[in-house]
């Protein structure tokens, strides 16, 4: 079967639903996964989709396709103006999120350094202690949504080991702003509204953006009080401490901490309610764990790749992309859809089988995207990955998990991510006795 289209010997935009723009959001937002699936099979591995109101996206779905669209990160393509109009409300200006060009290299070349395997690694103790802290007031006994209580322990790993905070008052204050300003600020009604609208709402005290306006206000106070005392005394081991001396200004430090609390939290969150949706599943994969340190990393690596959590890595492009026999037109976005990326046969043999031990004997490199790739690659995926292995491990050590229900969890659209339909439900009962090490 062929994939193009040519008119008279000129290639042309990669195929793709021809339904009005409005009806393909629609489709999007109802029944993300399965429609991108849908059109996978009826148009094969490289689609076009329209979104009201942007330029049109094409998705790719094989490793090497992927690899080429990450290659415009070297220039013609764009992350930061990908993100721009959805994040630059909550991450600011000067977010590594946001920025493309020179002054996205400049902040990303301070960002590296802390969040390197090896800087990262001296967090594993205090990322221990802070999930056993939490651990011990899950319920036992009654089913509960285990997403939620990750999502405590993320949140409190980047209050205290990112921005160093540990005065119980402003660590109790953040816990209580910092979900509402990300839930909030990543709210359809905030995210998606025209600059033009923003104004007008602002003035109004009972517009979801009024609202996100006050959090916003109520954390920058937090945050920016927090940079002006750490200036004054010298290093720490935390990030924000790291980032103090490298030249950036208060408010580019302040944009970079929101950054990392914008991508980090939730998604390792995520990642981990869908490492335990995944292995409650599989009892002879529970079995090995938690003790077994290269096949726990295995087990994180194979989750990741079939429940990506982040879906899409997206680059706006600022001069044509040609794909094979298409060309993409410039001013349109190009980017993996990340979920069939892991599942492409020639990168992965059996795609649809858990089988960690691929990562274990074999290099499997190739294809595996959960954190996106070219230059623009996630800054904190080490931070995240020894974050889910030290969290899986210490809940595996106190707790026995069973889900109530043995169907898996279908995968629903959060913001930029896909997240377990029931939120992974989750019965804890107490291990006797608590396995040590
Ligand atoms: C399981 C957890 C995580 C997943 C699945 C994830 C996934 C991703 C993906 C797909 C991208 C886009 C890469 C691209 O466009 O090619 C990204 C970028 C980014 N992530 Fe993560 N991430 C996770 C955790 C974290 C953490 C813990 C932090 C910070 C502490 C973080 C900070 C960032 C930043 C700052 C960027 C932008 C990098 C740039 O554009 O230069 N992420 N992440």
């Amino acid at each position: 079967m062929t994939y193009v289209y040519l008119l008279g010997g000129r290639t042309v935009i990669p195929p793709g639903p021809r339904v009005p723009a409005l009806v393909q959001t629609a489709r999007f937002m109802a029944a993300a996964p399965s429609a991108f699936e849908a059109y996978h099979r009826r148009y094969g591995p490289i689609f076009t989709v329209r979104y009201a109101g942007f330029p049109p996206e094409v998705y790719v779905t094989t490793a090497e396709l992927a690899e080429q669209v990450y290659r415009t990160d070297q220039g013609g393509g764009h992350a930061g103006a990908a993100r721009r109009d959805f994040l630059a409300h909550l991450v600011g200006e000067h977010s590594v999120l946001t920025l493309d060009g020179d002054p996205w290299w400049r902040h990303r070349k301070t960002l590296n350094p802390p969040l390197r395997a090896k800087q990262v690694a001296g967090y594993h103790d205090d990322i221990a202690a802070i999930a056993a802290e939490k651990i011990a007031s899950w319920p036992l006994g009654r089913p509960f949504a285990l997403r939620d209580r990750m999502q405590e322990i993320t949140l409190e790993i980047i209050i205290r080991l990112i921005f160093g905070i540990s005065d119980a008052e402003r660590v109790g204050r953040l816990r209580a702003l910092l979900p509402a300003l990300i839930q909030t600020g990543g709210s359809m009604q905030v995210a998606m509204l025209p600059d033009r609208l923003r104004g007008p709402a602002a003035r109004v005290p009972i517009t979801p953006y009024a609202r996100f306006l006050r959090l916003r206000a109520a954390v920058d106070t937090i945050l920016f009080d927090e940079i002006r005392r750490r200036r004054g005394t010298s290093g720490g081991t935390d990030v924000l401490g790291r980032l103090l001396d490298t030249g950036l200004d208060d408010q580019e430090i302040r944009d970079e901490l929101i950054t990392m609390l914008s991508a980090g939290h939730e998604t390792t969150a995520t990642g981990l309610a869908w490492a335990f949706e995944r292995i409650l599943r599989m009892p002879e994969v529970l079995e090995r764990l938690p003790d077994d340190e290269p096949y726990l990393n295995a087990v994180v690596k194979e989750v990741l790749r079939v429940r990506p959590v982040v879906y899409e890595a997206p680059r706006l492009l600022d001069s044509p992309l040609r794909l094979g026999d298409y060309e993409i037109p410039a001013g349109w976005y190009a980017g993996p859809y990340i979920p069939l990326v892991h599942r492409d046969p020639a990168a992965f043999a059996e795609p649809g089988a858990f089988r960690p031990e691929r990562f274990l004997t074999e290099h499997q490199n190739r294809g595996w995207m959960p954190f996106g790739g070219g230059r623009r690659f996630c800054v904190g995926a080490q931070l995240a990955l020894l974050e889910m292995r030290v969290i899986i491990r210490e809940v595996l050590r106190r707790l026995e998990l069973a889900a109530p229900d043995q169907a898996p969890e279908a995968r629903r659209l959060a913001n930029v991510t896909l997240a377990p339909a029931r939120l992974t439900r989750v019965i804890a009962r107490a291990r006797t006795p608590a396995r040590t090490e």
